[in-house]
C-alpha cells in the first residue's frame, strides 16, 4: 500500500425525504442563490418547483441557470459566471446529474477569480484558490461529483473536454434522496452504472502498489454491488433499496476513498472517451462502455495479473491460465453491458475505424496536462482504439 492523505470535506446528508431539508441546508451559505439545472426532466417530474418553493420558504432569493445539457458546455458556464456576478451570488445550488453538478462547481469557481477566464483552470494555466459555496441534490447516479473535487466541461470552440480537479471543487452539503432518481430512464440508468464502475476499475488496473488487498476488495464488493443494483433498478425503477444502494455506491466509487493507497495513477478511459463525447455526442456512461472492455484488452496483454484477478473475484472465472482468465473476464464485462442495453463497441455507437486518428489526437491536450502522453501517445490511444472497434 503506498502512502496517501485522505480528506473529504463534503457533507452527505442521505435517504428517502432528505430532499425536503435543501432550504434549511443552503440558507446558512447565503440568501441569494443561483440554482442550476438541466434541460427540463426535472420540471416534467415536479421535483424543481418543489426545490423552488422549498428555497423560498427559507427566505432565499434564486437566480436561476437551466437548459445545462449533458456532456455540459463552457459557454453556458460563462453565462452563469455573468449572472452570479450581476446578481451578487453567495451560493451556487446544482439539481440534476453530473453535468448540473459540475457546471455549478465551474460557476462557483469562475465568479470568484479576479482575473482570466475560467477555462484557465482546465488547461492548467491558473490554479483554483478559491470558489462559492456549492450545495448539491444529485438527481442521477453515476457521476460522483456530489462528493468529489473534479469538474469537466467541453469548450465546443476548440473541441476539447477537459477535467479539473481542487479540494475547493468539494460540495459543502450533498443531499442524497434516492427517490429523485425515480425517473431516471433506463438507458442513463445502465449508463450510470457502467460510470460508477469504471471509476473503480481504472484505478483497480492502473494503480501500481503492488499489495493492495483492502483497496481491491472494496472495489470488489463495490463493482459487484453496483451490477446488481443497476439491474434491478432497471427493471423496477421504483424499488428504492436499490436506487439507495446505486446512489451510495456511485458516490463511493469516485469520493477517493476506495484507491486511497493505490499509488500515482491515472483514468485512460475516461481520457479517451472524453474526445469520444465530443466528438461524437456521445452520453458518457455509453462512451465507457464502448471503451473499457478494449482498452482492458488492450492492456491485458501487457499485465495480465489484475484483469485475471477481476474476472476470478466477480465472475468466479478459475481453472485458466493468467491470459485467459483476464480474457474470460473481459468478455463477461462486455456481455453484462450488452445485458443492460449498453454499446460493447466503437462501432455500436458508430465510430469507425478511419475516426481513430482523429479521436486519438483530440484525446492529447489531456494526456499531455495529465502527463500520460508517453504511455498514451497517438500510436497508443489508436492501438486501444483498434481493440474497441470489433467490426
Ligand atoms: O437535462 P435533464 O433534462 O435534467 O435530463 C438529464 C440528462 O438528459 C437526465 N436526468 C438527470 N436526472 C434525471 C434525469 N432524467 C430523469 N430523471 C432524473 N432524476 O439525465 C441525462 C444525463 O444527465 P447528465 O448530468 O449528463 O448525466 P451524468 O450524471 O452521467 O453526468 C455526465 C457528466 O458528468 C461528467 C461526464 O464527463 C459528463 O459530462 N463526469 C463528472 C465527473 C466528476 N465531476 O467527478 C466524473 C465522471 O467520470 C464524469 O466524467
Ligand atoms: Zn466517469
Amino acid at each position: 500500500m503506498d502512502n496517501f492523505e485522505y480528506q473529504n470535506s463534503t457533507c452527505i446528508v442521505f435517504g428517502k425525504g432528505e430532499v425536503s431539508k435543501v432550504g434549511k441546508v443552503v440558507r446558512p451559505l447565503g440568501s441569494n442563490i443561483l440554482l442550476v439545472t438541466g434541460q427540463g426532466s426535472l420540471k416534467k417530474s415536479g421535483l424543481y418547483q418543489r426545490i423552488r418553493s422549498l428555497l423560498e420558504e427559507e427566505g432565499i432569493t434564486v437566480v436561476d441557470l437551466d437548459r445545462v445539457q449533458s456532456n455540459p458546455l463552457l459557454s453556458r458556464t460563462r453565462d452563469g459566471i455573468k449572472m452570479a456576478r450581476n446578481h451578487g451570488i453567495q451560493a451556487v445550488l446544482a439539481l440534476g446529474g453530473g453535468s448540473v453538478m459540475d457546471t455549478a462547481k465551474a460557476v462557483a469557481v469562475g465568479a470568484v477569480m479576479e482575473q482570466g477566464d475560467v477555462w484557465d483552470f482546465f488547461t492548467k494555466e491558473r490554479t483554483i484558490e478559491k470558489a462559492l459555496p456549492v450545495v448539491t441534490v444529485p438527481t442521477l447516479a453515476a457521476s460522483g461529483s456530489e462528493m468529489n473535487g473534479f469538474m469537466v466541461l467541453t469548450d465546443e470552440k476548440s473541441k476539447h473536454k477537459l477535467a479539473a480537479g481542487s479540494p475547493h471543487l468539494y460540495p459543502k452539503f450533498s443531499i442524497l434522496d434516492p427517490t429523485t432518481t425515480y425517473t431516471v430512464p433506463a438507458d442513463y440508468t445502465a449508463y450510470g452504472g457502467v460510470d460508477a464502475v469504471c471509476h473503480l476499475l481504472e484505478p483497480y488496473f492502473n494503480g501500481p502498489a503492488p499489495n493492495t488487498p483492502l483497496q481491491d476488495r472494496m472495489a470488489e464488493g463495490l463493482i459487484r454491488t453496483i451490477m446488481d443494483a443497476t439491474e434491478t433498478c432497471i427493471k423496477d425503477p421504483e424499488d428504492y433499496e436499490a436506487r439507495a444502494t446505486m446512489m451510495w455506491a456511485s458516490s463511493l466509487a469516485l469520493c477517493g476513498l476506495t484507491k486511497a493507497g493505490v499509488g500515482h495513477h491515472h483514468f485512460p478511459v475516461h481520457l479517451i472517451e472524453h474526445a469520444v463525447s465530443v466528438l461524437f455526442s456521445v452520453a458518457h456512461g455509453a462512451g465507457l462502455a464502448a471503451l473499457l472492455p478494449g482498452w482492458m484488452s488492450w492492456r491485458a496483454h501487457d499485465h495480465p495479473k489484475k484483469p485475471a484477478q477481476f474476472g476470478e473475484r466477480i465472475w468466479g472465472i478459475s481453472g485458466k491460465d493468467l491470459s485467459e482468465k483476464a480474457e474470460a473476464g473481459i468478455d463477461a464485462l462486455r456481455s453484462w453491458f450488452d445485458s443492460i442495453g449498453c454499446p460493447k463497441s466503437l462501432s455500436d455507437i458508430g465510430i469507425r475505424n478511419e475516426d481513430h486518428e482523429r479521436l486519438a489526437e483530440n484525446a492529447m491536450l489531456q494526456a499531455k496536462i495529465w502527463g500520460i502522453s508517453n504511455t498514451y501517445s497517438v500510436e497508443n490511444i489508436k492501438a486501444v482504439l483498434a481493440h474497441c472497434q470489433i467490426q
